[in-house]
């Protein structure tokens, strides 16, 4: 059964299932780009990458005014423990946990994970996903590495990928990243949210087409589309 995406902006993402909403690292109020506010986001649960205030800035906010699961790392767990989040599920790399409408795995990302008050906010991550039977990979920030070749193998619907340059791969890398992977779609985010990001999202989708497989589905910001 299909699961709908949808970006809103940055590196945010809803996925909506069978079981409801899924949202992918939570940052509305503060992103120059997002198309909603972190108040109307509905969701039973949220999945974050990395500690980085453009990935968590309204996880605590949203959690709580939803009573949502929240999957992310050991170090973030505890974050939103103390500002009142009760119901989050740490893993680590590897770890397989169930989500609504199936299962979530923490994979690895190459990256740094600082969380907003300066502590220590754990390992980065990517998310395998694995929803109607949907498989879904977020890479989260992250540069190229080969293992994603590893992480393709059992196919893929449609990947998430980061084409901002600067922070974490750009373009090209993620041409490379798309030919490891072998999606059957990919998806960029990361990029146009400020000028050290800018990115011409249409040209990279003609390298997609040229050097890889798959498909590019470049979506304007509140835009939704169907996977699987
Ligand atoms: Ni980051
Ligand atoms: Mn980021």
């Amino acid at each position: 059964m299909p699961i709908t995406l949808t970006w809103t902006g940055h590196s945010t993402w809803l996925i909506d299932t069978s079981a409801g909403r899924i949202v992918v690292d939570p940052f509305f109020d503060d992103c120059p780009t997002a198309s909603m506010k972190a108040a109307d986001v509905e969701c039973r649960a949220i999945l974050i990458t990395h500690a980085h205030f453009d990935h968590i800035a309204d996880a605590a906010a949203i959690a709580k005014q939803n009573r949502a699961q929240v999957v992310c790392n050991f170090e973030i767990s505890q974050w939103l423990g103390k500002q009142g989040v009760g119901n989050v599920q740490p893993c680590n790399h590897g770890g397989r946990v169930a989500i609504p409408g199936g299962t979530s795995k923490m994979e690895i990302a190459f990256h740094s994970s600082g969380l907003p008050d300066g502590s220590y906010g754990g390992n980065p991550a990517g998310f395998l996903l694995d929803i109607d039977g949907v498989r879904l990979y977020v890479a989260g920030d992250t540069s190229l590495f080969s293992d994603m070749e590893r992480i393709g193998r059992g196919g893929l619907d449609a990947a998430i990928l980061p084409i901002g340059d600067v922070f974490t791969m750009g373009p090209e890398d993620a041409v490379e990243a798309t030919r490891l992977l072998a999606p059957e779609v990919v998806l960029p985010c990361h990029y146009g949210t400020w000028p050290p990001i800018e990115q011409d999202p249409q040209a990279w989708a003609e390298m997609i087409r040229q050097g890889t497989s798959a498909e590019p589905r470049v979506l304007a910001v509140g835009e939704s589309t169907s996977i699987g």
